[in-house]
């Protein structure tokens, strides 16, 4: 596979702040557009289940949050942006995984470790008031990894954690059941910056010291007028260092703009001055974006059928990627067990088959048929039989994969679903010991 995929999930607490924006937000934006590139991002909803139990908060900040991504320019047609619970697939494959995932690993995990470190030191018991959505977390997101083969994962570092336990459960299902899954790498952007907030800790929801993205405009005036600053006059030169204000400016400003601003420090100017200045920078970027998010609100309905065709769009991998996965657990259809067996002598064994042959435009074809004849599926014209017989090996072996990448040299034959071809493929499947 050529190009690289992407994949990032973002969890629906919470409304977007400016630290969001130039720490995560735009940055992948951006990447989403650089070429060979196909990019997966999803709103991380079941995720969300488990720190919060507020359905309207839920559902809210899902329509945040997706307004948010696509009003700072996500292409729903250039990118697969869906959610996470409109993925059934999702919550099956998590089941797959936990039972290939130590429990001691996942009571290694921090998150859980933290809120048990917490309860020790208070003298509770271990595991008080922690639910086990909470110790299953890295399950649940080793699933949202693996099911879109996602070769990187953009994360901050506390994620990088999550990510190595999701290699663990790949490698470990691949050692057990044959190579299904990639092994992802978490990306660690170290670049981006990190933006303090209000009072000049690191911009943060439970600081409660944020500036949210798309806060109407005099509120955005307002919060920025209390970005704390030090008591130095007007006139007098002022610090760029530890000036949460000045930090905040540059995650917005050319490099030209910082270094005029920083000059104007230098120079004394006054806090009010260097406040409205950061103001008028922000709202230049934000402000058409925020025109945009409005207005996506205000169509809720507009929302949800972009979601519905991104979920579309992830199903027409996760489906046929789940079906090959229960096949290679063993979670199969009795009916196909007569092919599992090896047959007596004179066993007649119905099996779908591959028919290989040459037209008259001198081209070689092959075609799928089930075990009764049935045409399943049909190649176009290859120059050389060779690139059948690949191609048709390649089908055997990779099954759902395969079927996408050979997309335009082989087509389903009228009314056949594709979850029909994949069973009859991964009953060809080779076995372990072929
Ligand atoms: N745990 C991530 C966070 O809190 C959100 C998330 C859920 C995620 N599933 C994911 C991120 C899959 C990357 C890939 O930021």
């Amino acid at each position: 596979m050529s190009t690289k995929r992407v994949l990032t999930g973002i969890t629906t607490t919470g409304t977007p702040h400016l630290g969001n924006y130039v720490g995560a937000i735009r940055p992948a934006v951006a990447a989403s557009r650089a070429p060979g590139v196909e990019s997966f991002y999803f709103l991380a909803d079941y995720h969300a289940l488990i720190k919060c139990d507020d359905p309207a908060r839920i559902q809210r900040s899902t329509l945040e949050i997706a307004a948010t991504w696509l009003a700072s320019g996500l292409d729903p047609e250039r990118v697969t942006f869906y959610r996470q619970s409109d993925i059934p697939e999702i919550p099956e494959l998590t089941w797959l995984l936990t039972c290939v995932t130590g429990k001691g690993i996942l009571n290694r995990a921090h998150a859980y470790k933290a809120a048990v470190d917490r309860n020790e030191a208070a003298g509770n018991d271990p595991d008080a008031d922690v639910n086990a959505g909470l110790f299953m977390y890295p399950v649940l997101m080793g699933a949202d990894i693996l099911m879109f083969k996602a070769h990187e994962v953009p994360v901050g570092r506390d994620q990088i954690q999550h990510i190595e336990m999701a290699r663990d459960m790949a490698q470990r299902f691949n050692h057990l059941y044959g190579e299904h899954f990639v092994l992802p790498e978490a990306l660690i952007e170290e670049s981006v910056a990190t933006l303090p907030g209000l009072d000049g800790r690191k911009m943060s929801k439970s600081y409660d010291n944020t500036i949210p993205l798309f806060t109407p405009r005099d509120a955005m005036r307002r919060l920025i007028a209390g970005i704390l600053t030090d008591s130095r006059a007007p006139g007098e030169a002022k610090e760029v260092e530890g000036s949460a204000l000045f930090q905040i400016y540059q995650g917005f400003a050319s490099a030209e703009e910082t270094q005029a601003l920083r000059q104007a420090y230098a120079d004394g100017i006054a806090w009010g001055d260097a406040k409205q200045a950061l103001f008028e920078r922000v709202d230049r970027e934000v402000a058409p974006m925020r025109d945009h998010y409005q207005e996506l609100l205000a169509h809720p309905e507009r929302l949800e059928d972009i979601l519905q065709a991104g979920a579309a769009k992830a199903r027409r991998l996760a489906t046929p990627f789940l079906q090959e996965l229960r096949h290679a657990v063993g979670l199969r259809r009795l009916s196909a067990i007569a092919s599992a067996k090896t047959p007596a002598a004179n066993d007649k064994v119905a099996l779908p088959s591959f028919k290989q042959y040459r037209e008259k435009d001198g081209q070689f074809y092959f075609k799928l048929l089930d075990a009764q004849g049935k045409l399943l599926l049909q190649s176009t014209g290859f120059e050389a039989p060779k690139a059948a017989g690949q191609a048709i090996a390649q089908l055997k072996q990779s099954p759902a994969e395969t079927l996408q990448t050979l997309q335009g040299q082989c087509h389903l034959a009228d009314g056949v679903d594709e979850t029909v071809v994949l069973a009859a493929l991964t009953a060809l499947q080779p076995q372990d010991g072929d």
